[in-house]
């Protein structure tokens, strides 16, 4: 294009890139040999392949619920399917009970990434601002970057997101004259994506207090809750947000059903206020009026047939395992100066290095692991792009959720190599 020349992009568009996790993927796939600690891949082996193929041939055996499923279903997500979750989140005391949620309030999509994505484009224009943790769910950076909003970064520790440091920050923002602007803040509430870290009990309620304050003094923060990984937390889990939203008016709660259940089915939901909800089923209506009706269909059955509940249970005790197996490794093979915290759930860990290793996709570490033929999750990706480079950069996501552990047990000797030769080099020349 010559320069001068309109683009013949949209400015969402151009500001649109692929996320690295492709890159990475790709990459794994076609280099023989190489061990992928990057992928959040669930364990393949657990997959109920029985569960779905006695299901779905009972369904195939009744013609009529048959042919219904393989016809168009609604925008908002299968009535039946919603009522079963509503009535599952309800008795799971995800609600306040005073809150009137019912299964108008649902939306279901094509993965939870697309509920995230949904609530992005209806609520965020150019130059508004989402609150997230610092680090974050890498996906969902690109979908706040897209509708052109600005992220900032939050301090998280081992208890999740710090409610002192979110009102420091709205207040700063309200100082600066930017509060305005705020319209999303992003939470995972169970065993973040990357660093497995459950935001702590008794910090719930005063969140929610927090946003009711400011919602109070005009300023409508809309919290996107996303509990991804809440059905694979290790110990019982603390009750969502959600429940302390007595009004449904401040929460956004959204689910997966790939970590609980099969990724494949790529199907998620999000309940919350009535509004929100319907400005979100107006732009799904744009993307693809509904997600597949077959498979929200087969989902429904599973649910309610009990299996879902049994494969959770099943799936808890999986990856416990492979979680309690992949630290074993780590601390038979790390050199001493990396540290990581054990992850109350889900399928990740969290590394950090000394300050003055750089993980990053361009830095000495990975070019060195991907010679290795190892692959991780540079840290810095995680991170909004205001958090400083010096916090970004010694950090690594590793993966156990599908990996074997003897894969496992090679890829971290692999890295831990790299690392103490890189670590060696460095003292030589010191
Ligand atoms: C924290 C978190 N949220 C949402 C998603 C999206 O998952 P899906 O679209 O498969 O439901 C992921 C996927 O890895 C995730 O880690």
């Amino acid at each position: 294009m010559k320069s001068g020349w309109p683009s013949r992009f949209s400015r969402a568009a151009a500001r649109t890139h692929p996320p690295q996790i492709s890159w990475l993927m790709a990459h794994a796939l076609e280099t023989p040999g190489l061990i992928s600690l990057a992928a959040g891949f669930v364990d393949q082996q657990s997959l109920p392949h029985e569960a779905f193929s006695s299901e779905l041939a009972a369904l195939m055996a009744e013609p009529v619920q048959a042919r219904a499923m393989l016809q168009y279903g609604s925008t908002q997500g299968d009535p039946g399917l919603r009522r079963a979750l509503a009535e599952r989140l309800a008795a799971e005391g995800v609600f306040h009970p005073g809150a009137g949620i019912d299964e108008s309030h649902f939306i279901v999509g094509s993965g939870s990434q697309q509920i995230l994505y949904l609530a992005a484009e209806a609520m965020l224009d150019e130059g508004d601002i989402v609150l997230l943790e610092a680090p974050t769910y890498f996906v969902v950076l690109g979908a706040f970057q897209t509708r052109g909003a600005r992220t900032i970064g939050l301090d998280v520790d081992e208890g999740g997101l710090i409610p002192e440091q979110l009102e420091a920050c709205l207040e700063r923002l309200q100082n600066e004259g930017e509060l305005g602007r705020v319209k999303m803040l992003y939470v995972m509430s169970y065993a973040t994506n990357p660093q497995g870290v459950t935001l702590r009990a008794e910090r719930r309620p005063r969140i929610i207090e927090l946003l009711r304050a400011w919602r109070e003094k005009g300023f409508p923060i809309l919290l996107l809750e996303d509990a991804a990984y809440r059905r694979l937390s290790f110990e019982e889990p603390p009750a969502p947000l959600k429940q302390y939203d007595d009004r449904n008016d401040l929460v956004v709660y959204t689910e997966s059903f790939s970590k609980s259940l099969s990724p494949g089915l790529r199907l998620g939901f999000g309940v919350g206020p009535k509004d929100v909800i319907a400005k979100m089923i107006d732009v799904k209506g744009n993307h693809d009026f509904g997600s597949s009706h077959f498979n929200q269909t087969l989902l429904r059955r599973v649910l309610t047939a009990g299996a879902f509940d049994r494969h959770v249970e099943t799936l808890r005790g999986v990856y416990r395992r492979k979680c309690a197996a992949a630290l074993e490794v780590l601390g038979e093979t790390m050199p001493g100066e990396a540290h990581w915290t054990p992850p109350t759930g889900g399928f990740y860990i969290w590394v950090t290095l000394p300050p003055e290793m750089d993980a990053g996709p361009e830095g000495e570490v990975f070019r060195r692991a991907v010679e290795d033929k190892v692959l991780y999750v540079p840290g810095c990706l995680c991170y909004s792009p205001d958090r400083p480079e010096s916090e970004r950069s010694p950090c690594m996501r590793l993966s156990y959720g599908q990996i074997s552990d003897d894969d496992l047990r090679e890829g971290c000797r692999r890295l831990a190599a790299a690392l103490s030769s890189l670590t060696h080099e460095a003292g030589r020349s010191a």
